[in-house]
């Protein structure tokens, strides 16, 4: 595992952002596996500036998602494809054919999971981003998610929902399940990328780095992945020395 410990979330949003910037240039045809969430924001918004400055061709780029929510209308504008649309697809002007994203609004759900989980499998991702929430989880797999889990469907804890309720504005709206990539579908990835900031984090970095493999902190899943490379801030670090 490679950590790099940077002085503030500016720091990290800049360093993530060179990291997918110089693997999206030496292979343009790379699929990456992205996440949506507050910590990303800062890194997306360095990557699509520098990636239109410098001319960068996007039309060989796949993208896929962790995540989206169930019963939300695909253009609500808490949607993940909303967010994503407005962060990447479409300053990157990448085509219907190049991005992927959980359909939450499936008429069969179990369906969906698994026609996404072949999707992954068909592809393959070359580089996932994760961001990490407080109690441990990637994607939305929530503490207690086996490890062998594929994409499912997941009924969101009310700690994720008080969380989240800062994009709904009142937590009542934050939609009570979710479709995710497991931690299984999380591990194919050839090359894994997980960005954290804020105090808030620091616990979860912890058992990630020093604690014991549990289901009960599903970031320490990544233990056993062979190229993780962690980009925090010194707030979510402070428990690493
Ligand atoms: C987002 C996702 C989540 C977030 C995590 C951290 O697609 O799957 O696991 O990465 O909840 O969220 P932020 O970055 O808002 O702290």
């Amino acid at each position: 595992m490679n950590i790099t410990i940077t002085k503030n979330y500016s720091e990290l949003s800049v360093k993530a952002a060179e990291l997918f910037y110089k693997k999206i240039k030496a292979k343009p045809s790379i699929h990456l596996g992205l996440a949506t969430g507050k910590t990303p924001l800062g890194m997306y918004e360095i990557l699509r500036k520098k990636m239109k400055t410098d001319g960068l061709p996007t039309d060989k780029l796949k993208v896929f998602n962790l995540d989206e929510y169930v019963g939300l209308s695909k253009n609500s504008s808490k949607s993940f494809y909303t967010y994503m649309k407005k962060q990447l697809y479409e300053p990157l002007g990448l085509k219907e054919r190049q991005y992927y994203i959980p359909n939450g609004e499936a008429k069969d759900l179990e369906k969906e999971c698994l026609r996404y989980e072949q999707m992954i499998d068909q592809f393959g991702i070359d580089l996932q981003l994760l961001g990490v929430g407080r109690n441990g989880h990637i994607g939305f797999n929530e503490p207690g998610t086996p490890f062998d889990s594929l994409t499912h469907v997941v009924k969101l804890k009310e700690s994720t929902r008080k969380v989240n309720a800062s994009f709904f504005g009142d937590e009542s709206l934050v939609p009570t399940r979710a479709i995710t990539m497991g931690i299984q579908s999380i591990l194919k990835a050839k090359e894994i990328v997980v960005i954290a900031s804020g105090e808030e984090k620091a616990r979860a970095l912890y058992e990630f780095v020093h604690g014991k493999m549990t289901e009960e902190w599903p970031i320490t899943a990544l233990k056993n992945h062979s190229n993780v490379t962690v980009i925090c801030d010194q707030k979510s670090a402070r428990f690493l020395k």
